[in-house]
C-alpha cells in the first residue's frame, strides 16, 4: 500500500487551487436518478469516492461520461474540475449491491431517487465504519412518512412505495445531513407537498436544492431547517457546477496556520465555513477572503493560542475539521478542550498525533489538548479520512521525517493533496508500492 512521506519544518507558501466538494458532488450525482434528461455537472473532483459513486450509478443503469481529466483545461487560476455528464434515461436495475455500499456510505443516497421514481428500492445496508456505528434509521423513518414501506431483508433495506410516493410533514428525530438529502431528492417526485422540519442546514443541502431546482424542483427554506417541497411528476435534466469543497478549503487553511505559512486558497469562499473561520482567528490566524474566489490564511511568526471547539450541526463547528482543528491545537499556546458530538469514535488520530509528541487526553467524547513547543516526525496511521489528512498537516510542521500509511484514505477525499503542498513548499512525496 502507497505511504505518503513528509520532512517537516518550513512554513507553506504559495497558491492552491481548492477542487469541487465531495459531499456535495456525491448527492448532485445520485440527483440524476430523478430524471430521464441528462444532468451536467461541472467542478467534478478527481477522487475515489467519486469513481465509486459512478459505478455505483452505472450499475442501476445510469449512461456516464467524462470531459476532462482534473489535470487539463485549467483556467487561470489553475483549476481544472471534471465535468460528469449522467443520463439515467431507463432504471436498469433497482439494487444498489453491499460491494459498493459498503465502500462508500453515501450510496445510500440512491434509496430516496429510486424509490420516488420507480417505487422500489433495494439497498444494502451500510454497516458499521471505523468512526462509528452510522445507521440509516432516520432516513428510513422519514421516508415511510412519505408512504414507503420497508423491510430489512439479509442485510438490505427492501423499500416499496405502491402507487408512488405522496407528500407529508417529517420531523426528523435528529439532524442528519444524509436523511435530509435523501428526502429533499424523493420529496421532489413525491404528489403533493413535504414539509421537512429539524432540516439539515450544511451548504452541501443548499447546493442539492439548487441543483433539484434548476431541474424543475420546487424547493423553499434554502439554508433554513425547514425546507418545503411540491413535488412534481418528473423532472428535467440540467447543467449544474459543484460548491468548493468548505472541508479541504478548512484543511488547507490549517495547514498554513501550523506551519507559520502564507496561502491563497482560489475557486473557494470562507461564506460556508461557518465557525471555522471564528475558531481560527481565536487561534492567532488572520484570513482574508476578497469575495472574489480568492481566500488568503497566514500566520506572522506569534504562537498560536490555544481555543475551545465543540461540533455540531452547521453553521457550527464541522466534525469534518475536529482532527485538522486538533493538529492546531497540538502546538498551541496552552490548553483547548475539543468536543465532539456527532460520531462516537472520531479520535483515532489522538493516539497518532500523541505518538508524534502531543500532550492530549481523552474523556468520553472530549480530548483536553495541551499544546507542546513542536511535535516529532513518526511513523503513523489512520482509519479514516480526516484522520489521515490530521497526521499529514502534524507532519508538515513536526521536526522530522513523518511516514503516514494506509493513503488510500485521503485518495477518497483529497485531490492531488501531494501535489497541491509540494507547489507551496511542502517537503512531500508519495511512496508508491
Ligand atoms: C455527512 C458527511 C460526513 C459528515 C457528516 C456530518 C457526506 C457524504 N458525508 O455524513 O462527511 O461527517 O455528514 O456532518 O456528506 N445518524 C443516525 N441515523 C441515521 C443517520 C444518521 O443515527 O439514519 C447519526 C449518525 O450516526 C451521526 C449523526 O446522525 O452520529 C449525523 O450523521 P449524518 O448527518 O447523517 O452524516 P452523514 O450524512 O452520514
Amino acid at each position: 500500500m502507497d505511504q505518503i512521506r513528509i520532512t517537516g519544518g518550513g512554513p507553506l507558501k504559495g497558491t492552491i487551487a481548492i477542487s469541487g466538494a465531495k459531499n456535495a458532488a456525491l448527492p448532485l450525482m445520485c440527483a440524476c436518478l430523478l430524471s430521464e434528461g441528462t444532468l451536467r455537472l461541472g467542478n467534478i473532483p478527481h477522487l475515489a469516492d467519486i469513481s465509486t459513486a459512478v459505478h455505483l450509478l452505472a450499475q442501476l443503469g445510469v449512461t456516464v461520461t467524462m470531459n476532462g481529466d482534473g489535470q487539463t483545461a485549467k483556467d487561470a487560476d489553475g483549476h481544472a474540475g471534471r465535468v460528469l455528464s449522467l443520463t439515467a434515461g431507463q432504471i436498469a436495475s433497482t439494487t444498489a449491491d453491499y460491494e459498493l455500499v459498503r465502500k462508500m456510505r453515501a450510496s445510500v443516497l440512491v434509496l430516496g431517487p429510486l424509490l420516488a421514481r420507480e417505487h422500489e428500492a433495494r439497498v444494502s445496508l451500510p454497516g458499521g465504519c471505523a468512526i462509528g456505528t452510522r445507521p440509516v434509521d432516520i432516513h428510513l423513518g422519514a421516508l415511510e412518512e412519505l408512504g414507503a414501506e420497508i423491510e430489512l431483508e439479509d442485510g438490505y433495506v427492501v423499500a416499496r412505495a405502491p402507487g408512488g410516493l405522496r407528500g407529508g410533514v417529517v420531523r426528523f428525530p435528529q439532524v442528519s445531513v444524509g436523511a435530509t438529502e435523501n428526502l429533499l431528492m424523493a420529496a421532489s417526485l413525491a404528489k403533493g407537498e413535504t414539509v421537512l422540519e429539524n432540516a439539515a442546514r450544511e451548504p452541501e443541502i443548499t447546493d442539492l436544492a439548487n441543483c433539484l431546482i434548476a431541474m424543475g424542483a420546487e424547493i423553499e427554506g434554502l439554508g433554513s431547517d425547514r425546507l418545503v417541497i411540491q413535488g412534481k411528476p418528473t423532472l428535467n435534466g440540467a447543467d449544474y457546477s459543484v460548491m468548493p469543497d468548505r472541508i479541504e478549503t478548512g484543511t488547507y487553511m490549517a495547514a498554513a496556520a501550523l506551519t507559520g505559512g502564507d496561502l491563497t486558497l482560489t475557486g473557494t469562499t470562507t461564506s460556508t465555513l461557518g465557525a471555522v473561520v471564528e475558531a481560527m482567528e481565536r487561534t492567532g490566524v488572520e484570513i482574508n477572503d476578497d469575495g472574489n474566489g480568492r481566500v488568503r490564511v497566514w500566520r506572522n511568526g506569534a504562537r498560536l493560542k490555544g481555543t475551545d471547539v465543540t461540533t455540531l450541526p452547521f453553521p457550527a463547528f464541522p466534525t469534518d475539521m475536529q482532527a485538522q482543528f486538533m493538529a492546531i491545537m497540538a502546538t498551541a499556546e496552552g490548553a483547548s478542550l475539543i468536543t465532539e458530538t456527532i460520531f462516537e469514535n472520531r479520535f483515532m488520530h489522538v493516539p497518532e498525533l500523541t505518538r508524534m509528541g502531543a500532550d492530549i487526553t481523552i474523556n468520553g467524547n472530549a480530548a483536553l489538548v495541551r499544546g507542546v513547543d513542536r511535535l516529532k516526525g513518526a511513523p503513523v496511521m489512520a482509519t479514516d479520512l480526516r484522520a489521515s489528512v490530521s497526521l499529514v498537516l502534524a507532519g508538515l510542521a513536526a521536526e522530522g521525517e513523518t511516514v503516514v500509511s494506509r493513503v488510500y484514505h485521503l485518495d477518497r477525499g483529497y485531490e492531488r493533496l501531494v501535489e497541491k503542498l509540494a507547489a507551496c513548499g511542502a517537503d512531500i512525496e508519495r511512496i508508491r508500492e
